[in-house]
Parts: structure tokens; C-alpha cells; sequence
């Protein structure tokens, strides 16, 4: 479903993607953990076609994307829907228009339609009655949840999660969380969510990927990996920074 294969990346002079190799089975819910800076980020983007690899290939649903022109890009991004950090609302708009606006400038769905569905995903993720405020009079967490609408409202076969969490409180942190595990199970997207709640996030996926040194150390389930004796995840998942130092010197 999404084929990572020995891709590298090289940005600014520095090799941030050594050789990443990550397989994401269809329906699958996966985070993707690690230090910052080690190009989780920079990953999530390959994924979506903004960055070309050096070398590697990257299989989206059995499409090859690497030597994919822009016209082919865009027509393989409209499979995706995102969550970016900050949730990029438009500021100037209300919910339901933010949440209207991929119905209406690219699917050009009638508005009768465009309504039923924004009413219906507003309602998955507990916004309904809220959809005439702006982004400005909504907490951190429903602007979270506004933006995930945005995101599902087009039922994307994939949906990738930037630090959807970043910012917020352990409630809501965690409210957050049970949202992305209870729409996972009703639109059935494969999901890739990048996170710093570790172990929170644990308990809502399906496989985790830990990335450092430019590769993926460790990759399993959510028990795989706590069980780990990999030194670099042990010093992640416990917090501890001198583990990382030693494997690194
Ligand atoms: N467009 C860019 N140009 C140059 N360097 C970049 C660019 N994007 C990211 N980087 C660098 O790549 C590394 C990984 O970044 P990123 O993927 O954002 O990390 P994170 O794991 O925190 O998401 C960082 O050192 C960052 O400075
Ligand atoms: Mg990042």
C-alpha cells in the first residue's frame, strides 16, 4: 500500500534519509517516532511526492511516484488527506467552509451535497454546532479536530498526521488520540501518523517505525517495540539522553 524502498535524501549538504526502507500495509495505522530533526518530517513529504529521493523508490497503492511528472503528483495527492502541525486552517473562514473547501474547489460538489458531508464529519469528530465559528474562537483542540475534518471530508484512502497532537494538554492530548483511532475505524484509511507522545500513541497504532541515523532502527508492533533492546529505542522510549550519546560517540 505505501512501499518505502532504500530511499536517500540529501537537503542542505547533509544526508538526512540513509537508506529508509518501510512497508505500510493497506488499512494499517502506523507511527512514526523519533529524535527531532532525524527527518520524519522530511519522510512524510517524500510520501506525498514534495520531495524526490536521491535513490529509492516510493510505491503509493502500486504507483511508482518517483519519476512521476506534477500532473501525475497531484492526481496521486488527492488519494491523501492531511494533518499538519498547527492544523493550517484558513484563519479568514469559518469551520464549515474550511471543512467545505476541498468539496467545493476540487470535487466541485453541489452544495446540497457538500453540505451533507461536512454536517457528517463535523459530527464524527464532535464539532457539529460549531461549524459557524472561525478558527480563531476554538480551543487547540477543536482546531485539531476542525482540521482532521478537513482532512477525512474527501475519504482519502491515506491520511498522514504531522504532530497532530503538538501543543496540547494530556486530556486533550489523549481525546485527540481516541478521535484518530475511532475515524481510522469508520473511513478504514491507511494511516501514518509522525508523533512525540511516546508511549501515548502506542496505544492507538498498529506498528511503529523509529527513525535515527537517517534509517528506520526498529519496526513492529506497539509491544515489539517497548520490548526492544535496540539501545537507541531503549534511550527514546525511557527518555534516557545518555544512551543516545553512548550509541553515538
Ligand atoms: N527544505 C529543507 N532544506 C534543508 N534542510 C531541510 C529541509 N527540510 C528539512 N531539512 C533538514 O532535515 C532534517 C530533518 O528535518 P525534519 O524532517 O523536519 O525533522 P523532524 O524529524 O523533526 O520532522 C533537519 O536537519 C532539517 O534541518
Ligand atoms: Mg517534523
Amino acid at each position: 500500500m505505501i512501499e518505502i524502498i532504500d530511499i536517500r535524501k540529501t537537503l542542505d549538504g547533509q544526508e538526512v534519509l540513509k537508506g529508509v526502507t518501510l512497508r505500510i500495509e493497506k488499512g494499517e495505522l502506523v507511527a512514526i517516532v523519533g529524535r527531532s530533526g532525524v527527518g520524519k518530517s522530511v519522510l512524510l513529504k517524500h510520501m506525498l511526492g514534495l520531495y524526490k529521493p536521491d535513490s529509492g523508490s516510493i510505491v503509493i497503492e502500486g504507483l511508482d511516484i518517483v519519476r512521476f511528472c506534477t500532473r501525475e503528483l497531484c492526481k496521486v495527492r488527492e488519494r491523501f488527506g492531511v494533518v499538519f502541525q498547527g492544523g493550517a486552517l484558513f484563519d479568514s473562514m469559518s469551520i464549515f467552509d474550511n471543512v467545505a473547501f476541498p468539496l467545493r474547489e476540487r470535487l466541485r460538489l453541489n452544495e446540497q451535497v457538500v453540505r451533507q458531508k461536512v454536517e457528517e464529519v463535523l459530527e464524527d469528530v464532535g464539532l457539529l454546532g460549531h461549524e459557524h465559528k472561525f478558527p480563531a474562537e476554538l480551543s487547540g483542540g477543536m482546531r485539531k479536530r476542525a482540521a482532521l475534518a478537513r482532512a477525512l471530508v474527501t475519504e482519502p484512502s491515506i491520511v498522514l498526521f504531522d504532530e497532530p497532537t503538538t501543543g496540547l494538554d494530556p486530556i486533550t492530548l489523549n481525546s485527540i488520540h481516541r478521535l484518530i483511532e475511532s475515524t481510522h475505524k469508520k473511513y478504514n484509511f491507511t494511516g501514518v501518523i509522525v508523533s512525540h507522545d511516546v508511549p501515548e500513541v502506542f496505544s492507538i497504532v498498529d506498528k511503529v517505525a523509529m527513525l535515527d541515523m537517517g534509517r528506520v532502527v526498529e519496526f513492529g508492533t506497539p509491544e515489539e517495540i517497548t520490548k526492544s533492546r535496540h539501545p537507541l529505542v531503549r534511550a527514546f522510549i525511557t527518555g534516557s539522553p545518555y544512551g543516545l550519546q553512548e550509541t553515538q560517540s
